[in-house]
């Protein structure tokens, strides 16, 4: 605990990341002994491919292990502009693109650029659980507004038009979605972006990481849809999760210069440039392809079916098939209010996430977490053996409760 008064009052907004909490719990287990397979973490488990890997160790072999202009190489801003292109028919100048320290700096620095005391950030729920605190830290209110797995966890037009007012500042998009896998097909899409864009003063920030990993609807973002409102709508990305990238730290983001303009200053007084080293890995991965997405989907596909397998013959457990990214996001009200086999009475998601850790040694994310108690995600991005096994443990621990 540090003394009292030494701490800033901002902190007392905010706690430490669920997710990586989980993780840690993990590694002391590990640590004394106890093996504990994590399907908490939000990561895949593939090795970045090796062209990108290598194009790493050339970077530093090369000597680019040097300050590089603060939003990126000017050879990274091509590629980051090629892509988005390709991928996405979005074209943007040199000047409305940033790279940073993953999606992550880009999302908080965004907030801090444009938040006032008393702005709103209509934030969808379930959500990535980073989005409420870094709002609050920058000073703004976090309005969360429910979707429900009976419209696949989509936010519904009404429900967004009736979050919004005259302080709302930003509209969060996140498709394929963290935690619930929820894809918006271009139409569903495209009737949001419509209830936006009345509201001058609204902006999308269109949260797409997990854009390559999509299993049966197509991938659509707000900017191509409706063009005529790109000047409100900041697209984020990055090499984490479509590359297996998460340790190079490299996001990147498309927006109208004067925003992508203050996220640079931002970068410039606190971190800089991101790695100069996994800026050319980045380079090298988005101007390579993603070829490799052929072997890696239909093995996430396998994985998705069998949790999904799972949840469907577990009695207590239910979840909408995920569309894209890599979690199931499952109902665990039906185990609630059930007895384990010690004589414990499962109460919350968070009751239900500790059972699992402990007589299953699963580690699961609460979906408190997500701000939608009563669930939990499952992330199935890791081996397809441990995952099958981990499911057989779990279907035994929730077969267990009385
Ligand atoms: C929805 C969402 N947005 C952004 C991020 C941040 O990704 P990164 O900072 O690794 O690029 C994550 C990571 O889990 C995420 O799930």
């Amino acid at each position: 605990m540090a003394p009292s008064g030494r701490l800033a009052p901002r902190m007392g907004m905010i706690g430490a990341s669920p997710t990586a909490a989980i993780s840690d719990t993990v590694r002391t287990l590990a640590a004394s002994g106890v093996t504990v397979d994590n399907l908490g973490e939000g990561e895949l488990d593939f090795e970045t491919p090796a062209p990108i890997a290598e194009a790493g160790i050339a970077a530093i072999r090369a000597g680019l292990t040097k300050y590089t202009a603060v939003a990126g190489t000017t050879g990274l801003k091509d590629a980051i502009r090629a892509y988005f292109r390709q991928r996405n028919g979005l074209d943007f100048a040199q000047n409305e693109v940033i790279a940073s320290c993953g999606a992550k700096q880009i999302i908080f620095n965004a907030f801090l650029a444009t938040l006032d005391a008393g702005d709103e950030v209509i934030v969808p729920t379930p959500c990535w659980v980073s989005y409420p605190d870094m709002i609050r830290l920058a000073g703004g209110t976090p309005v969360l507004v429910p979707c429900h797995a009976s419209n696949g966890w989509k936010l519904a037009p009404e429900d967004l038009a009736a979050a919004i007012t005259p302080r709302t500042r930003w509209v969060i998009l996140n498709s394929p979605n963290n935690p619930t896998g929820a894809v918006y097909p271009a139409a569903e899409l495209g009737a949001l972006c419509d209830v936006i864009a009345p509201h001058d003063n609204v902006m999308i920030m269109a949260d797409d990481i997990y854009e390559a990993i999509v299993f049966d609807t197509t991938f659509a973002t707000p900017a191509a849809l409706r063009p005529a409102l790109a000047s409100r709508i900041l697209t984020i990305n990055g090499v984490s999760k479509s590359f297996s990238m998460t340790g190079w730290r490299l996001g990147y983001a498309g927006g109208p210069s004067w925003l992508i303009a203050a996220l640079d200053t931002l970068q410039s007084q606190s971190t800089s440039n991101p790695s100069s080293i996994s800026q050319d890995a980045a380079r090298a991965a988005l101007s390579g392809g993603v070829g490799f997405l052929d072997e890696w989907l239909p093995i996430l596909r396998r994985r998705r079916a069998i949790v999904m397998d799972m949840v469907r013959t577990t009695p207590g457990l239910d979840a909408v098939l995920p569309e894209g990214a890599f979690y199931v996001f499952a109902d665990v009200s039906g185990c609630l209010n059930r007895t384990t086999p010690s004589g414990q009475v499962l109460r919350t998601d968070v009751d239900f996430a500790t059972y699992m850790l402990e007589a299953a040694r699963v580690a699961l994310v609460p979906g408190s977490a997500f701000r939608a108690p009563g669930h939990v995600r499952i992330a199935f991005g890791v081996d397809t053996d441990v995952l099958a096994a981990c499911c057989a443990r779990m279907h035994t621990a929730c077969m267990a409760l009385q």
